[in-house]
């Protein structure tokens, strides 16, 4: 049972009630879970999948948020927990301190199956919540979320925000000279998932400077994109960025 007590997400924080879901919302679930994991089969980091497994996802279900965080928890000490909607600022950055990652729990509706201009239950669950199985990743985003609710600069949360696009939800990885996607927006989108294996977005090697210099663009698929070696190269670009706050070279 999640204990923590929230201040700046408190007014956010809800109950997922399950039995409501209905059959028809179920089969959507099912239909967008079979549209990506072809591709993701094939093009998923090994982490996601297998944290899809932890975390006991099922492909013709939508997910029970207390079921998936008490098998979690025990693993990183995530949860995942129920919120309204789309966050402010400092309440996002206070779950993510927490380790509790903020989900919603609506779904899109099958005549909007590839996009949603806010996040639901598919993207936040289906996109995120696999990795936090991962320690590193999960250590990662907890102490990014510290480092963030400290801040209060709009220039460095605006890059800040530059490090978690370009890793957590658009970020690739190299493995056995493959690239293999694991942010959440690449895993929840067919479209995107497509658009970054078929080899029409540019692939570069993560460096800290040309991430935090590459605006995000929401509004058209991704032309450029960059490529970790391992998930210890985005908790030390967390450093870093941090170092740079800290001196005032953010
Ligand atoms: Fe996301």
């Amino acid at each position: 049972m999640h204990t923590v007590t929230f201040s700046a997400a408190a007014p956010y924080i809800i109950e997922q009630d399950y039995a409501a879901y209905t059959a028809e919302q179920h089969a959507v679930w099912t239909e967008l879970v079979g549209r990506c994991m072809p591709e993701l089969e094939k093009h998923a980091a090994r982490e996601y999948l297998d944290g899809f497994e932890i975390i006991g996802l099922e492909r013709d279900r939508l997910p029970n948020l207390a079921a998936i965080s008490a098998r979690l928890g025990p693993r990183t000490g995530w949860s995942s927990t129920p919120v309204s909607g789309f966050l402010p600022a400092p309440a996002f950055f206070e779950m993510l301190s927490m380790r509790a990652f903020p989900t919603t729990t609506w779904l899109r509706s099958r005549d909007s199956l590839e996009y949603t201009p806010e996040p639901d239950i598919f993207h936040d669950v289906f996109g995120h919540v696999p990795m936090h199985a991962h320690k590193v990743f999960a250590g990662f985003l907890e102490h990014y979320g510290r480092f963030c609710a400290a801040k209060e600069d709009a220039a460095a949360i605006e890059k800040l925000g530059r490090l978690f696009w370009y890793t957590v939800e658009f970020g690739v990885i190299r493995q056995n000279s493959e690239i293999k996607v694991y942010g959440s927006g690449l895993i929840s989108s067919h479209g995107e998932c497509l658009n970054v294996c078929s080899g029409n977005c540019a692939i570069h090697d993560f460096k800290l400077d040309e991430v935090l210099d590459t605006p995000v663009k929401v509004d058209e698929l991704h032309k450029l994109l960059f490529a970790v070696s391992s998930f210890d190269q985005i908790f030390d670009a967390m450093h870093e960025t941090e170092r740079r706050a800290m001196q005032g070279r953010l």
